[in-house]
């Protein structure tokens, strides 16, 4: 997979046939078919860069990363010297000059990566980049979803909830429908993104019932308080209501319509909000496969981001004396 890209901050900086390259590698990592620790001889550094918290994402970089041979640094930015004015780029910079291949970075600041495109200090993964989006989760998705159903074709995936601000959401509107599925934005108005800044295979539902009976699988999204402010939410028009009544999902609710369909989640999860303890507990929730599934796609993007050849990376210098 050579022409696998130097800089993953997009899910649209991959084509199908990156994608269908990583789930076949995913695949092989998941069943041992392939040799996890490649890298004994020469083995590369990887650090991860996480300027906003994460448990699911950070840990599983950190663990992709040692299954596959490579070295392991956690780039700790609150006593880095980013705290005393250094540049994202000189930070990038002197961690290559140290050795580091390539950094997984999350930030709360949405399109933050953008800046590199053309001139890349260090390989880089977007490990999520405040509501803009967060590939990697998406992809280890798409992975899960292949594991429940071999054919995706026309199959529907509504997610539920604070769609609005959901940097997965984001990734996977454009992800899903490359492999045929159609996908159904459900929540209340406050959380709907406008309906022309979205791909044709994607459509609005605000009516829960009416979403739920269409969907082949829910995708649930917790609330996401704080980036609400940023975007000038001071007030949910349903404070005071019972958001699990009225716009989560039950395994009470998914009994009563008859719809014992798969629901993922891509957590952190908040029980008594977006879903209920019957549901988290229940055989249809595969947060937990998500999070199983998380490390062997991680392997495989790390792998191909490793191994793409590019050595265009870390060029300092603007103009030469
Ligand atoms: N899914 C996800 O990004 O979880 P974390 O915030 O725990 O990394």
């Amino acid at each position: 997979m050579n022409s696998f890209p130097s800089l993953l901050e997009s899910i649209t900086d991959l084509n199908k046939i990156q994608i269908e390259g990583l789930l076949s590698l995913a695949t092989k990592f998941k069943h041992r078919e392939s040799e996890s620790n490649l890298f004994t001889y020469r083995r590369p550094i990887i650090a991860t860069s996480f300027l906003e918290n994460s448990t699911r994402t950070k840990h599983s970089f950190a663990i992709a990363v040692q299954k596959l041979g490579a070295m392991y640094i956690d780039f700790n930015a609150e006593t880095s010297s980013l705290k005393k004015g250094e540049s994202l780029e000189e930070t990038f910079l002197t961690l290559f000059n140290q050795g580091v291949n390539l950094c997984i970075f999350r930030s709360s600041v949405s399109g933050q990566l953008g800046q590199f495109r053309n001139n890349l200090p260090i390989k880089i993964i977007n490990g999520g980049d405040g509501v803009n989006e967060h590939p990697t989760q998406a992809l280890l998705d798409l992975f899960t979803l292949f594991e429940l159903s071999e054919d995706l074709n026309g199959k529907t995936l509504t997610i539920f909830g604070d769609n609005i601000h959901s940097r997965v959401g984001h990734s996977l509107i454009h992800l899903l429908p490359m492999f045929g599925m159609k996908i159904i934005l459900c929540g209340p108005e406050a959380f709907l993104p406008p309906k022309e800044t979205l791909p044709l295979s994607v459509t609005l539902c605000s009516d829960r019932d009416e979403a739920l009976l269409k969907s082949d699988f829910i995708y649930l999204l917790r609330i996401q308080k704080e980036r609400h402010l940023d975007s000038g939410i001071n007030h949910l028009p349903f404070d005071g209501i019972d958001y699990l009544e009225c716009h989560g999902v039950s395994l009470e609710l998914l009994k009563k319509m008859q719809k014992l369909v798969p629901v993922l989640h891509p957590g952190p999860a908040n029980i008594g909000v977006e879903l209920d303890l019957a549901l988290i507990k229940s055989s249809l929730y595969q947060g937990y496969l998500q999070v199983q599934n998380s490390i062997p796609m991680r392997m495989a993007i790390i792998q191909s981001m490793l191994v793409n050849n590019d050595k265009n990376i870390g060029n300092s210098h603007g103009e030469k004396f």
